[in-house]
């Protein structure tokens, strides 16, 4: 479910934050040596989600764990099902994040990023497994669902791809990730979402499977969905600009930090009765939301957070295999009681 994206009545725990200083100027960097430089700049706000971002420690945040499961079993198994025109090196892009969840890499790494997810267990004690691998793709390069989607039928993508045999059915360890090319309209994206997750339904699929589904924003709303990598109101010379992608693919980077959010939710929470905040079901505030538009230190009233600049000016703040460079967003931890990730600066 996972309303990414939709407003949630945080705007109480602005009020309490702690942390909004920062300054926009770089400075040295921990983070290789002089081959990158932190920045935390400020930005006009996303135009959806404002409230969400939170980084001080807090209480009052009633993150509580409604008994269900979470992902515990190894590997999480993904499989991928590309709906419409995806160029390779897009594919690419998308799998070397997701390949380096568990592997390692030079710190700050997208799997240190994971690590916040594996603090979550479930009644049983047994935590979010650390291990996470692609098990299989499929591409629906005809469209065969047509160009716009609606949220029952993406569920009809998944059965299309089980049923003809494409995809396995994992009830055990599987999770499955639909993601759209830039001309696939979607129900409420760019309005009120840029991904979700939910499970599947028998009479949909034949079966009750988590899944998540995450559009390439790059053609409908880069500024919404690819935020800060496109920014509302560009605002002209001495003004702000958006942010430079770490691998130079507007719509495909913005994609990661929300496909990120997505794993990382569904991992917690695939059922929607595990770890969520609020006392709504049908609108669970999850791990992900609470730090929505927080990529560092000293995020929040405008200010991304501290974030690596490279030497061609493109910002990241993770490093994953194949030296690949990710900016993906915080995650809310049940240890701090804060949105953490691997490069906060103490
Ligand atoms: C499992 O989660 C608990 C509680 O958050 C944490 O203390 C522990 O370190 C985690 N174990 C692993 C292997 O991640």
């Amino acid at each position: 479910m996972s309303p990414l994206y939709l407003l949630l009545p945080l705007s109480v725990l602005l009020i309490l934050r702690t942390h909004v200083q920062a300054t926009p100027s770089s400075s040295s960097s921990r983070f290789g040596p002089g081959s990158a430089s932190v920045h935390n700049p400020k930005l006009p706000p996303p135009p959806l989600s404002s409230s969400k971002k939170f980084e001080g420690s807090s209480d009052l945040v009633n993150l509580r764990y409604h008994m269900g499961p979470v992902l515990s079993s190894s590997p999480i198994n993904i499989y991928i099902i590309w709906y419409g025109k995806w160029a390779l090196p897009q594919k690419i892009l998308i799998k070397h994040f997701l390949s380096s969840i568990s592997s390692d890499a030079p710190s700050p790494s997208v799997s240190e990023w994971w690590r916040t997810v594996s603090l979550y267990t479930d009644q049983t004690g047994a935590n979010v497994s650390r291990s996470v691998v692609v098990a299989g793709e499929y591409s629906n390069h005809r469209y065969s669902l047509g160009t716009q989607l609606t949220r029952l039928s993406i569920q009809q993508v998944i059965a299309s791809a089980v049923n003809s045999g494409s995809l396995p059915v994992d009830h055990r360890n599987g999770i499955y990730l639909i993601l759209t090319s830039g001309d696939v309209i979607v129900q409420d994206f760019c309005r009120a979402v840029c991904g979700f997750h939910y499970f599947t339904f028998p009479s949909m699929v034949g079966y009750t499977l988590p899944y998540a589904w995450v559009g390439n924003s790059g053609e409908q709303c880069p500024e919404v969905c690819a935020y800060p990598f496109a920014v509302p109101g560009y605002i002209g010379r001495g003004g702000t600009a958006a942010l430079s992608p770490p691998n130079g693919d507007v719509g495909v980077d913005g994609m990661i930090s929300v496909i990120g959010h997505e794993l990382a939710e569904m991992s917690s929470n695939p059922l929607v009765n595990a770890w969520y905040a609020g006392e709504d079901p049908t609108a669970p505030t999850e791990i992900g939301d609470l730090c929505e538009g927080l990529y560092g230190s000293g995020g929040g009233g405008g200010y991304i957070g501290a974030v690596m600049k490279d030497r061609e000016g493109r910002s990241y703040n993770l490093n994953g295999g194949n030296g690949r460079r990710f900016l993906v967003q915080w995650l809310w931890s049940p240890v701090l009681k804060a949105c953490a990730g691997p490069n906060a600066l103490d």
